[in-house]
Order: C-alpha cells, then sequence, then structure tokens
C-alpha cells in the first residue's frame, strides 16, 4: 500500500506532483539536487496551499536536498530530461530503497525501455506521465514496459485516481500519446515563423481564436523550451528522423540563449 511518495526534481513538474500527492493524503517528499529549488518549490507550494486555505496539507510536506532521505513506497522522478541524469538517479533509488518500492518516471519522451535496463527491479518500474501544470492538468499517461508488472501499473492507477487524476494507460513508444500527437502543433508553428510567413504573436491569436487553450508559442513557455527541445529531439531520434519531425533551429536558439519560458522570466514571450 502506498503511503509515502518521493518526487524528484522540484522545478515545474516535481513541486506540482508533490503538491498533489499531499493533497491527495499521502506523505510527500520533494527532493532536488539544487538546495535553491527546494527552497523555490515550497515557497510556491506552500503560498498555494495557504491561499486556498488547505494549511492542513503542509505537514504532510517534506523537502530536501539529500537523497538518502528520499525513502518511500513510490518514487516519481521528474527531474532534466536527460537519460544518463535519470539512470544514475534511479540506481542510487534502488540501493536507498528496496525492491518494494516503485519507480516511475514522468519522462515526457525518453525510452522508458531503455531506462528500464538499468533498474535492478524493472517489473516495479513505469512511466507516470503528468501534464503542466500538474495542480490543475487531469490527464495522466500511465506507461509500461514489457517488464513492467501487472500490479505495479495497477498500483500507479489507483494512486492516480486517488490524486483525482485521469489515467490513461498506454505502452512505451516515442512521446507516448500526447507528445508523439502534438508533436507537429510545436514544430508546423514553427516552420512557419522560420519562413518568415507569419509571426509569433499571430499564430498564438489564430490558434487560440480557433479553441485551444493556448497558442503553440505560449504552450512551449508553459512547459519550458529546453524540455520541448528536448522532447522533440528524442521524438525525432526516436521515429528515425523523418524531416517532418526534425526540431526546430528557432527552439534550439532560445535553448542556448537560456530563454527557457516563464521559468526564466523569458522565452518567446517576457514574463515578470
Ligand atoms: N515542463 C513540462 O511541461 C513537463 C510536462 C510533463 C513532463 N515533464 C517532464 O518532467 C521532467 C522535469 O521537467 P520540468 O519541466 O519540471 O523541469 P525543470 O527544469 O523545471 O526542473 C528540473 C529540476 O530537476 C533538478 N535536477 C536535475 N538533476 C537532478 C538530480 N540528479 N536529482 C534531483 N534533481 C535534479 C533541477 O535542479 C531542477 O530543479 C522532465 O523529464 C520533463 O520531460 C515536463
Amino acid at each position: 500500500m502506498i503511503k509515502t511518495i518521493g518526487v524528484c526534481g522540484a522545478g515545474t513538474m516535481g513541486s506540482g506532483i508533490a503538491q498533489v500527492a499531499a493533497m491527495a493524503g499521502y506523505h510527500a517528499i520533494l527532493f532536488d539536487v539544487n538546495a535553491a529549488m527546494v527552497q523555490k518549490g515550497r515557497e510556491s507550494i506552500e503560498k498555494w496551499l495557504v491561499s486556498k486555505n488547505h494549511t492542513d496539507v503542509l505537514s504532510r510536506l517534506d523537502y530536501t536536498s539529500d537523497i538518502t532521505a528520499c525513502k518511500a513506497d513510490l518514487i516519481i522522478e521528474a527531474i532534466i530530461e536527460k537519460p544518463e541524469a535519470k539512470q544514475d538517479l534511479f540506481r542510487q533509488l534502488a540501493e536507498i530503497n528496496g525492491p518494494t518500492t516503485i519507480l516511475a518516471s514522468n519522462t515526457s519522451s525518453l525510452s522508458l525501455t531503455a531506462l528500464a535496463e538499468t533498474i535492478p527491479y524493472p517489473e516495479r518500474f513505469a512511466g507516470m506521465h503528468f501534464f503542466n501544470p500538474a495542480p490543475l492538468m487531469k490527464l495522466v499517461e500511465v506507461v509500461s514496459t514489457d517488464r513492467t508488472g501487472e500490479d505495479t501499473l495497477q498500483i500507479l492507477i489507483d494512486v492516480a485516481k486517488q490524486m483525482g487524476k485521469t489515467p490513461v494507460r498506454c505502452k512505451d513508444a516515442p512521446g507516448f500519446i500526447v507528445n508523439h500527437v502534438a508533436r507537429p502543433y510545436y514544430l508546423e508553428a514553427m516552420r512557419l515563423v522560420e519562413e518568415g510567413l507569419v509571426d509569433i504573436e499571430a499564430v498564438d491569436q489564430v490558434m487560440e481564436a480557433t479553441g485551444f487553450r493556448m497558442g503553440p508559442f505560449r504552450l512551449m513557455d508553459l512547459i519550458g523550451n529546453d524540455i520541448n527541445y528536448a522532447v522533440s529531439c528524442s521524438v525525432y531520434e526516436a521515429m528515425g528522423r523523418p524531416q517532418r519531425l526534425q526540431p526546430s533551429p528557432i527552439q534550439e536558439a532560445k535553448v542556448r540563449e537560456g530563454a527557457l519560458g516563464r521559468k526564466t522570466g523569458k522565452g518567446y514571450y517576457r514574463y515578470e
């Protein structure tokens, strides 16, 4: 039975997931290697909980930059989108915890099958892909590899439901369901801008006017351009480099400049 949920990475996604876990009644531990990010995550969670009068939830949250404190029944990894960093983290987590702990990755696009190869108990490993912002978005993709145990998947589905989410099962594939289907939304928008046919604001305005909640550029700024670019690159590679999925130089330039979107105050737009 899941009582404690560890969340690794206190950035955009990790802090939201820890908040959701604590609000669902679990004891949540938020861990990040960077103590400043732990503090930032803590401040944003506490501000939100206090503003919504959920102060009872505060006592169910612990914060740490010490990985040995990351002991839980379920650990959800939400660190940078780099396979080596994730594999290294899972290796440490498997050592600190035992074979009964479920390890889940919130990766948007990396191969879970490849990640599972370095995990000592692959039957206790799966994807648990939340959407941004995690406290608001209902969908969670629960992603299995060929080695994931059925009991593990069922536990993740039950946890997602307990969090008030709508879990959808899917098999490991480039971009799973949403990031696979949505890739052209971003890429074709950047292509139009690259070709000088239209500007960024106009694309967003038009797409929002047709009913999309957010235009592609505003959405990429929300997601984080580094994350979105990493997803584009890994889906492109995993699909055998088709021209239609080629990552955009516009986005690569944003990443190089450090204009990552809302989290850095600047992306395609500026944020105060
Ligand atoms: N941003 C999105 O919209 C979104 C949506 C769904 C899934 N994801 C996925 O969630 C993960 C995190 O994305 P994000 O947007 O929250 O990133 P982010 O850049 O906001 O935060 C990443 C955090 O990970 C920390 N970190 C880096 N290496 C670490 C390590 N070894 N141990 C612990 N912490 C470490 C960093 O200090 C940083 O605080 C990625 O795998 C991404 O693909 C992102």
